[in-house]
Parts: C-alpha cells; sequence; structure tokens
C-alpha cells in the first residue's frame, strides 16, 4: 500500500475536491492521493452545508483512502481525520486544539477546521474514502464571511508562530497515514484514547438530533464505535452516530 501524501495534486481552483476525487475512478482508485485547491468554488461542509473558499488563507484538500480495516471500524477513520490534524496543528504551530465531535478542530471554542468524510456508493468490496479537509490557516476572523465570524478562528489568530502551510499540510499527511498504521495493526482504542484527550468530552452539555427531535443532555464518553454517549435530560442514554452536535457549554 502505497504511504497518504505519495502523490500530490495541485489546482489552483476546483468546484471541490472532495467531488473531483469521488467522480473520478482514476482518482479515487488511487489509495493515498491527495488534491489540493487554492480556492474552491463549491467547497462543501457536513450535513450539505456549504464551505466557505478564502483563496490562499486556508489549506483546502482530499485525501483518497482505502481503509485496509474491519468494515465496522470505518467510522473510527472521521475521528482518526480530527486527531490528525489536531496533532499536526499542535506540532508545527503551538497552538493546543480540542474536538467537537465528531471531528471539527476548535481553538478556544471556535472552529478552525472542518472534515468532511465521503464514501462512493456501491464501491464494492474495498471502501473507497474521501476525506476532505479545511484549515483556516492566516488571515483574521473579519477576513471570513461575515455570518461565521462568531463561530470560526484561524491559526494565525491563536499562534504566536507564523503559520506554513506546506509544512502544516505534510504533517496531517504524516499523522493520517501514522493513524491508518495504528489501526490496521488493531491499535483502535489508542486512536479512541488520543482522541478523548482532545474531546473534552465530561460534562459538556450538548443538543443532538435523536429519532424523538432535539434533546438535551451531558456528554458522557466516546464508545467503542466512535459514537458520542450522552445522557439526554430524559433519563435515557443516547448514542449519536450522525449529525448535528451542539455545544452548549
Ligand atoms: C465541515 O466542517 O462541514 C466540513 C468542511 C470540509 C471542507 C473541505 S475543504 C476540502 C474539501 N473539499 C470540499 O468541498 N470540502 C472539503
Amino acid at each position: 500500500m502505497k504511504p497518504i501524501g505519495h502523490q500530490i495534486i495541485r489546482l489552483e481552483e476546483a468546484d471541490s475536491t472532495n467531488t473531483l476525487l469521488l467522480e473520478n475512478p482514476e482518482y479515487l482508485g488511487n489509495h493515498g492521493l491527495v488534491m489540493i485547491a487554492r480556492h474552491q468554488t463549491a467547497g462543501r461542509g457536513r450535513m450539505g452545508r456549504q464551505w466557505a473558499s478564502i483563496p490562499d488563507a486556508q489549506l483546502q484538500f482530499s485525501v483518497v483512502m482505502h481503509p485496509d480495516i474491519d468494515v465496522a471500524d470505518i467510522p473510527l477513520v472521521s475521528l482518526a481525520a480530527g486527531v490528525a490534524v489536531a496533532d499536526a496543528l499542535e506540532a508545527v504551530t503551538g497552538v493546543s486544539p480540542r474536538l467537537k465531535w465528531p471531528n471539527d478542530v476548535m481553538i478556544d471554542q471556535r472552529k478552525v477546521c472542518g472534515i468532511l468524510v465521503e464514501t462512493q456508493p456501491g464501491q464494492g468490496k474495498s471502501t473507497h474514502l474521501v476525506v476532505g479537509i479545511g484549515i483556516n490557516c492566516l488571515g483574521g476572523i473579519q477576513d471570513y464571511p461575515q455570518e461565521l465570524r462568531d463561530i470560526l478562528t484561524t491559526v494565525a489568530e491563536a499562534s504566536a508562530k507564523p503559520v506554513d502551510k506546506e509544512a502544516l499540510l505534510l504533517a496531517v499527511l504524516r499523522n493520517l497515514e501514522a493513524q491508518h498504521t495504528l489501526l490496521r495493526r488493531g491499535g483502535k482504542a489508542d486512536l479512541l484514547q488520543a482522541w478523548r484527550k482532545r474531546g473534552a468530552l465530561q460534562g459538556r452539555r450538548v443538543r443532538v438530533e435523536t429519532p424523538n427531535g432535539e434533546q438535551e443532555g451531558v456528554a458522557l464518553d466516546l464508545s467503542e464505535a466512535g459514537f458520542l454517549v450522552v445522557r439526554l435530560d430524559s433519563g435515557e442514554t443516547h448514542h449519536q452516530v450522525s449529525g448535528n452536535v451542539v455545544w452548549l457549554n
């Protein structure tokens, strides 16, 4: 298996690097291929949201992965990507990010990186994933769209060091490779532990979407499957498998 980042395609502009990889079988068949764009005209976020592209200020890239792990463990790749980015940010820039389930990377309760993991349906035996990562590296909050200014931050806002985007990209790719190797070797418990350390979950009040509509509760832990375990105010224990979680404190 070739390492993640064995080939990096650099584009001036793309609609969405996730879409480009998903729609092109030649790209999607190449585990470890990375595509990075300076600007995206139709960047996509989780749950059908748009991703606002700020050319040069952000790192916007996607990675093809054919995870060589149990199908049941595939959702863990999404958590692994969050850990890979948080660790890379800390190593390269000195900031100490936290993770908001499943994989938003936060600094001072503000989002600095979003991750969108997608699968091409009908991909046969081996699952082909595209892991899309957008990191707000440079500039101040005022350089980003008005409607996002209350919720985002940039690495430059939080770090005293100048941000080296290329060094950060390579560190993320190295960490993703290391996380994949860990999972392949049965190191699921280590990944969950690394996530928990960054997750700062305990006692956090959250609002989650349940089959009975939105409900509030207290986050308890990350389950072995990588789901968020919440004690709802109704007393029930709920496992959040996907969807949105709002931090209330
Ligand atoms: C989110 O927070 O909702 C996820 C945002 C993911 C953005 C990245 S940027 C590179 C890749 N291409 C896309 O269209 N989206 C991801």
